[in-house]
């Protein structure tokens, strides 16, 4: 329905102005839990398109964070054995939950070329962002 585009322009818009104005955010993406089934959609991103657009919860960084309702920073990807690879560019990757009253509902995922860049503003800023995209919602 109109809303549901509406909603999706938007994040959309802030995936584009995220990853245009923030050089080591190479990719944005945001994912929510797909209807009632214990998995990840991915929903608006900026950057290349990834062939993972579903997730099942617990598998890869932002399959666990499904789980944790944890913020993931990950400074080496390669360092990780739980990680989906969505290009080979990738060194590092931030994942916040995004919680509505409460309820882990989905996260923003952020890719980056550079390694180990994200630091505790990230975290606070992105947290900032998925508080206001559940007003949103
Ligand atoms: N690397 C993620 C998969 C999503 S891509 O980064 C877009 C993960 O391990 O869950």
């Amino acid at each position: 329905n109109d809303k549901v585009l509406i909603t999706e322009e938007k994040l959309s818009k802030i995936c584009e102005l995220l990853k245009e104005n923030i050089e080591y955010y190479n990719w944005v993406g945001f994912y929510f839990k797909n209807g009632d089934k214990d998995e990840l959609k991915l929903h608006a991103f900026a950057g290349e398109p990834t062939d993972h657009t579903i997730i099942p919860f617990g598998k890869g960084i932002c399959g666990q964070v499904a789980v944790s309702n944890k913020n993931f920073v990950v400074p080496d990807v390669k360092a990780q054995n739980n990680y989906i690879a969505c290009s080979i560019f990738v060194k590092a990757e931030i994942v916040i939950p995004l919680f509505v009253n409460g309820e882990n509902v989905g996260q923003i995922d952020i890719d980056s070329h550079t390694a180990d860049p994200f630091t505790h503003k990230d975290e606070d800023f992105l947290e900032f962002v998925n508080g206001e995209v559940a007003k949103i919602l």
